[in-house]
């Protein structure tokens, strides 16, 4: 068995029991604790709670290995494993009671930069459908028990996804990109959470993404979906996912949205 598949299935089960405290913890009513790189840029009690538990069950499963979550910061290990976890990506969906959020955990190898790791694992849960995503390096992406493909566009064009940052001042640049963008798209999409936008592009439910201004922990599970998939990930800079730049698409659409984006 390898490194993925060991890990795949504590990945699983914990986002499965963090996923439930989220949604629990929405049904009875959500406070917004603090803002954070913007007044839009907010977080909950519940995200966490929720990063909380998902800590302390990896610590107690997993004690060599590192840990970087969006809530909590990053701590290093001594196995070369480092969890990448982000408990509520959808935080502001998850706010207004929009049951379109997830909790994303990956398992990378390496140093723990996007730009060096090999992610390992990736599990994407929306505890509010029930639906879990899930990846292990080399051996397909699954929602529950149906494996995934990516889909090629069609001339109908391309059911695009793509997010807006919390940042006024990025808005301008990230309109004038989705004007770009648009020839290609039969529609877009803004779903409000990036680890939901890449497992459904993974799903098919998408043919491309794309998004300025990712963090490690909201693509980390997500790219690996893609790829698993049979789609591609690309980003800047330097080809990574991540703060300039993220685009994920079936290899049909891949090149024409990177053309377009140019990244
Ligand atoms: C956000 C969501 C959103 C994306 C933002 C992310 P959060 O994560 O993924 O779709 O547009 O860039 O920060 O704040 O809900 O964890
Ligand atoms: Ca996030």
């Amino acid at each position: 068995m390898t490194d993925a598949e060991e890990l795949l299935p504590i990945a699983v089960d914990i986002a499965r029991e963090a996923g439930e405290l989220a949604r629990r913890r929405r049904s009875e009513g959500v406070a917004i604790a603090a803002t954070k790189s913007t007044i839009a840029d907010i977080v909950t009690e519940a995200d966490r709670e929720v990063e909380n538990l998902i800590r302390a069950r990896l610590a107690a499963v997993r004690p060599d290995d590192g840990f970087l979550g969006e809530e909590s910061g990053a701590e290093g290990g001594t196995s070369g494993i480092t969890w990448v976890v982000d408990p509520i990506d959808g935080t502001v969906n998850y706010a207004y009671g929009i049951p379109h959020y997830a909790v994303s955990i990956a398992a990378v190898a390496g140093d723990p930069d996007p730009a060096r790791w090999a992610a390992l694992v990736g599990v994407v849960y929306a505890p509010a459908i029930d639906e879990l995503f899930s990846a292990a390096r080399g051996t397909g992406a699954w929602l529950g028990t149906q494996r995934l493909a990516v889909v090629h566009a069609t001339d109908a064009g391309a059911l695009l996804a793509t997010g807006f940052g919390y940042d006024p001042a990025t808005h301008g640049p990230d309109l004038e990109r989705v004007r770009r963008v648009m020839p290609l798209a039969r529609d877009l999409r803004r779903g409000g959470s990036a680890a939901l936008d890449l497992a459904y592009v993974a799903a098919g439910r998408l043919d491309g993404y794309f998004e300025r201004g990712l963090h490690p922990w909201d693509h980390a599970a997500g790219a690996l979906l893609v790829t698993e998939a049979g789609g591609l990930v690309d980003g800047s800079p330097d080809g990574v996912p991540g703060r300039q730049m993220t685009i994920a698409a079936g290899p049909g659409l891949f090149e024409r949205l990177r053309e377009v984006i140019g990244s």
